[in-house]
């Protein structure tokens, strides 16, 4: 198939498209680079050994979307296109409603008038809240999401549900991720966050290498084993893979699709940082400090239904995790800058 990926430029769109070729499929990408490098490409045409089509265009700018359309035969679209950061999604809110929403209304609206009826959307473990239940599973009800990102990732989803109902030739996708860490093990690729990371594995990475100091565990009281957060870290890879699956659940023409992408193991920020020097032989140094606002204490899922109806589960275990997070940073101490 030929498969657009929106903001396949970043962290999880740039190992996708490994997994998309090693199945056959061919790609094209639309990003515009707010949160990524060019240079992730040039490494994954390295990869798969021939060029990706890229078109540097806002997935919000109707035209050049519509001229990819035009240009290329688009069978399918994966939708990474988003801004992503909790925190800042608080300070900045109608940047994030405006992006995320009007991005994938103009998506929409575009693959409609091209007769693309097929879609894959990044949804989060965050549509969840404080979970129900542990493991969740996805008929576990949606939560209250305690910050913007989260709001637009769980409204989208019913902007899709709607879509798919109204015309049942759509084909929709919604893969819930869970806690993306790792990288290709060439260690071309990987995270490459913009200042200082929010996320607990490029926080140990960077500090690994010496770039922060030291890792602050945010709050050892919660109601968990070790007192830490519990979550279900999931290898980029086999997360990428998991979208190879949804499209062949696609090409069976499946109507409505909801799937958890975890491993349904979790692990404790202590667990991680265990892992991590086993895994390297290194030591993370660490202090505890404070919750941070917006935590909850436990988020693991149960992966079950992807297994039966996709034939997908996760292949890699917490030390392949950790070791590929270092690969990746012990190779570009800079990340995709030098
Ligand atoms: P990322 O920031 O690395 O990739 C997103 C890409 O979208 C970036 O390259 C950015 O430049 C691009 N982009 C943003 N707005 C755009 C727009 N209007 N037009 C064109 N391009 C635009 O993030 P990621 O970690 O690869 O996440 C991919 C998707 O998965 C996102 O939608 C994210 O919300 C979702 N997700 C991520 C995680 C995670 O922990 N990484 C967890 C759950 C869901
Ligand atoms: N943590 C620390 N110190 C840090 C960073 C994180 O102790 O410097 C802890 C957090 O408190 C939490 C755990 O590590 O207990 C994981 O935190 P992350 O920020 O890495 O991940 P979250 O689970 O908070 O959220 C991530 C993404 C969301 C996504 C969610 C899906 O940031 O966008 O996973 O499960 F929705």
């Amino acid at each position: 198939m030929q498969i657009l990926l929106t903001g396949g430029a970043g962290y999880i769109g740039s190992h996708t498209i490994i997994e998309l070729d090693k199945a056959g499929h061919s790609v094209v990408v639309v990003d515009n680079l707010v949160n990524s490098k060019e240079e992730a490409l040039r490494r994954v045409s390295k990869i798969i050994g021939k060029q990706v089509p890229f078109i540097k265009a806002d997935v919000r700018d109707r035209e050049a979307l519509d001229k990819v359309f035009k240009q290329y035969k688009i069978d399918a679209v994966i939708h990474f296109a988003g801004l992503k950061a909790v925190g800042e999604s608080c300070e900045k809110p109608l940047e994030y409603y405006e992006n995320n929403m009007n991005a994938t209304f103009v998506l929409l609206d575009v693959m409609r008038k091209n007769g693309c009826k097929n879609i894959i959307f990044s949804s989060s473990a965050t549509v969840y809240g404080d979970p129900a239940q542990i493991p969740i599973t996805e008929s576990c009800p949606k939560g209250h999401c305690t910050n913007p990102y989260g709001q637009t990732k769980s409204m989208l989803e019913e902007v899709l549900i709607d879509v798919q109902k109204a015309d049942p030739e759509w084909n929709v996708v919604l893969l819930r991720y869970f806690n993306p860490i790792g990288a290709h093990k060439s260690g071309l690729i990987g995270e490459n966050p913009n200042g200082i990371p929010n996320n607990l594995m490029p926080y140990i990475t960077q500090t690994a290498i010496g770039i922060r100091k030291e890792l602050g565990v945010f709050g050892n009281d919660y109601d968990t084993p070790d007192g830490t957060g519990v979550r279900d870290y999931i290898h980029v890879c086999d997360l990428a893979a998991g979208h190879v699956a949804a499209l062949q659940a696609i090409q069976r023409k499946c109507g409505l699709g909801i799937y958890n992408l975890g491993t349904g193991h979790g692990y404790s920020v202590l667990d991680v940082v265990n892992a991590f020097q086993t895994a390297n032989g290194l030591k993370v140094p660490y202090v505890i400090k404070p919750r941070r606002p917006g935590d909850i204490a436990t988020c693991y899922c149960n992966p079950a239904k992807a297994k039966a109806e996709l034939g997908w589960e996760a292949q890699y275990g917490i030390e392949d995790m950790c070791r590929d997070s270092w690969n990746f940073q012990k190779n570009n101490p800079k990340g995709y800058e030098e």
